[in-house]
């Protein structure tokens, strides 16, 4: 199998290192708007650059991934989609559901496989929580609460910060992320939500503290809160799962909690983390990926859900601007 990357900033090399792990696949090429950078890969790697996606598309690879800013996803997706090449997207799928639109009647043709990089879904403490949940652990879930803590470190690219590039702050950049993790784990979509904003740094015209109290279909309620602060913090992930009999913690990166009958069984996934890296999620996703590719089989991970994470993302940020619940209609 042969693929094609758009972008090798943080993101793209994180998904040429994933792949590169699997046999019997190759990048033929690659496109990056910074030369400096361009150059450095194609001589360290010996892979060909190109200036634009249409001489990759000439080279009919199996599979392209885009790892662009959020801004640049449209022309790709039309250009791939029309070219029946199957699509690996870095979240968002889209800034928001106005482009949404204008790529939903080819994104969603059942002859090509298309994922999202949802990446965090595939990391071994979130199976292992969906798997104890699945197994009736912590009877049925109530509530979820969700907290994000993160710093913007002078290395994060700067568009980020630029809402016509970006679509929005810490909900486009983290939070998405907790959104489609904790609609996982509820095995539910979004029904409503109501969300406020902060800035910390008013220089910037996204927002950098969100917080999202929002409901889902089946009647769990969840609580989200993501900070991605200018200044030096200690960066936290967790989620917890509040269940009629138990509860289960989630430490991003570290491992869970599971409190069931009175007794607490820990699974600590440092040595695991230590071993693999603490991007080895993006080696499962890649994994995963491929193999449905091969076999011919839905991934993992569906087009579909990152379709409905636009849509949730529009909901929060009409909620922030009228101040009131938003109901979601998919
Ligand atoms: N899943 C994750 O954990 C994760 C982590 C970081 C970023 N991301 C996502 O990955 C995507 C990229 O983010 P990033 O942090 O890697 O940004 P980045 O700025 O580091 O990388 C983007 C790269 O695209 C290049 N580029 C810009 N315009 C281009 C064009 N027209 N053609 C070709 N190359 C072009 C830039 O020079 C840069 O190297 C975003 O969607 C972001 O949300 C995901």
């Amino acid at each position: 199998m042969k693929y094609g990357l758009l972008g090798i900033g943080q993101a793209g090399l994180r998904h040429f290192e994933a792949f590169k792990k699997i046999r019997n696949l190759k990048l033929i090429g690659f496109t990056e708007y910074d030369l400096k950078k361009a150059n450095k890969f194609k001589k360290l790697n010996n892979i060909e650059h190109f200036n634009n996606i249409n001489e990759l598309i000439k080279l009919k690879p199996d599979f392209i991934v885009i790892a662009l800013p959020h801004f640049l996803r449209i022309e790709p997706i039309l250009k791939c989609c029309k070219n029946k090449i199957n699509l690996l997207i870095e979240k968002p799928l889209v800034l928001n559901s106005n482009e949404l639109s204008s790529i939903k009647k080819y994104i969603s043709k059942k002859n090509i496989t298309h994922t999202i990089s949802f990446v965090h879904r595939y990391r071994k403490e979130v199976i292992t929580a969906y798997k104890l949940i699945q197994n009736s652990k912590i009877g049925k879930i109530k509530f979820i609460s969700e907290t994000m803590i993160s710093q913007k470190n002078k290395s994060l690219p700067k568009w980020i910060d630029v809402k016509k590039y970006s679509g929005g702050g810490v909900l486009l950049y983290n939070a998405i992320h907790s959104l489609d993790k904790i609609s996982y784990l509820a095995k539910s979509k979004i029904h409503e939500v109501y969300a406020k904003k902060i800035n910390i740094n008013n220089k910037i015209d996204v927002e950098d503290i969100i917080s999202i109290s929002m409901k889902f279909k089946n009647g769990i309620t969840a609580q989200l809160i993501a900070t991605f602060v200018p200044y030096e913090t200690t960066p936290k992930w967790e989620t917890k799962i509040f269940g009629t009999s138990g509860q289960i913690d989630i430490n991003i990166r570290k491992g869970l909690e599971l409190r069931s009958k009175n007794k607490i069984t820990t699974y600590d996934y440092s040595k695991y983390y230590n071993k693999n890296g603490l991007n080895y999620n993006f080696y499962t996703q890649a994994k995963s990926y491929v193999d449905a590719l091969k076999k011919k089989t839905q991934p993992f991970i569906k087009i579909q859900d990152g379709i409905n994470s636009v849509l949730v993302v529009d909901a929060i940020y009409k909620s922030i601007n009228i101040n009131k619940v938003i109901k979601l209609k998919y």
